[in-house]
């Protein structure tokens, strides 16, 4: 993997075409038959059509406490993107939800009627907490993930593995947006190492909770290389407890974030791929 540096990554707003695979060709071990990463990633699809018009509804309700016009910039990119970015993980969640999963629709009902209810009651500054703290979160994932070059191994559905590509790449992008915003309206470190914590751990007990269940019916369904080994489980568990630790360091900041060429190339690539794209 080439050297990581200071590469900045404009937020571009790209619409894509993504081709899935069909729903017999698609198989929940997507990614290299692992059954921890293809169902922990397929945890994470599910949960972003409820969490992504979320953290839109949050950021656009704090715009009127924004003083700064590059950050207002900022925001609404980020928006167009997350709003790009749901649309598409829906589409392939219709993947996931043919292979009929008893309970599945529940866990979703209860994660949306949650966000719905934060909205509601909770005050701005928990809602862009919570923002800051799933971005802080996802911008480690991403890093880890794409430097990695997991998603491009042969034995890896390149059509879901070009889904989380391209995500994660944006989420690159606009890393810094929701930690500006909350340093600029709060700057209140405790509180916000308090969200990331509550925010990181929404996201990973939905994933969980999704997992277990979708491996548990699969392996009585298809047999044995569907269940996820307790320590897997465990091991995935303690790598997202590392990188939600980075997240709390009084001196974190993603600014200060390397990008690696090889992230880069991407960002060009997925503009190349684009039916079109505002930057
Ligand atoms: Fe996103
Ligand atoms: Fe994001």
């Amino acid at each position: 993997m080439s050297e990581a540096q200071q590469i900045d990554l404009p937020i571009t707003v790209r619409r894509m075409e993504l081709e899935f695979p069909t729903s017999e060709q698609f198989d929940p071990l997507w990614a290299a038959s692992n059954p921890t990463v293809s169902y922990f990633t397929l945890g994470l699809s599910l949960y972003l059509p409820y969490l992504e018009p979320y953290i839109i509804k949050a950021l656009r309700s704090a715009t009127h406490l924004v003083k700064d016009d590059d950050v207002l910039e900022k925001i609404d990119k980020f928006c167009r993107q997350e709003a790009q970015h749901y649309k598409q993980h829906e589409k392939f969640n219709v993947l996931i939800h043919k292979r009929d999963y008893p309970g599945l629709t529940e866990i979703e009902a209860q994660c949306k009627a949650e966000f719905d209810e934060w909205l509601d009651n909770k005050p701005m500054k928990y809602n862009v907490g919570f923002v800051e703290g799933f971005e802080s979160y996802t911008t480690q994932g991403a890093v880890a993930a794409l430097n990695s070059g997991a998603l491009n191994s042969q034995n890896v559905d390149q059509k879901v593995a070009d889904l989380f590509r391209w995500h994660l790449t944006e989420e690159i992008e606009h890393r810094t947006v929701a930690f500006d915003v909350y340093e600029h309206i709060y700057g209140d470190y405790g509180y916000r190492v308090k969200m990331c914590w509550i925010a990181q751990w929404h996201v990973l007990r939905f994933i969980m909770r999704c997992m277990n269940l979708m491996s548990r019916v699969d392996t009585l369904r298809y047999g044995p290389q569907y269940k996820v080994p307790v320590y897997m489980k465990s091991g995935a568990v303690a790598a997202a407890l590392y990188q939600f630790a980075v997240t709390y360091m009084p001196n974190y900041s993603p600014h200060k974030l390397k990008i690696s060429p090889a992230i880069h190339k991407l960002a060009e690539r997925y503009s190349e791929k684009a039916i079109s794209t505002q930057v």
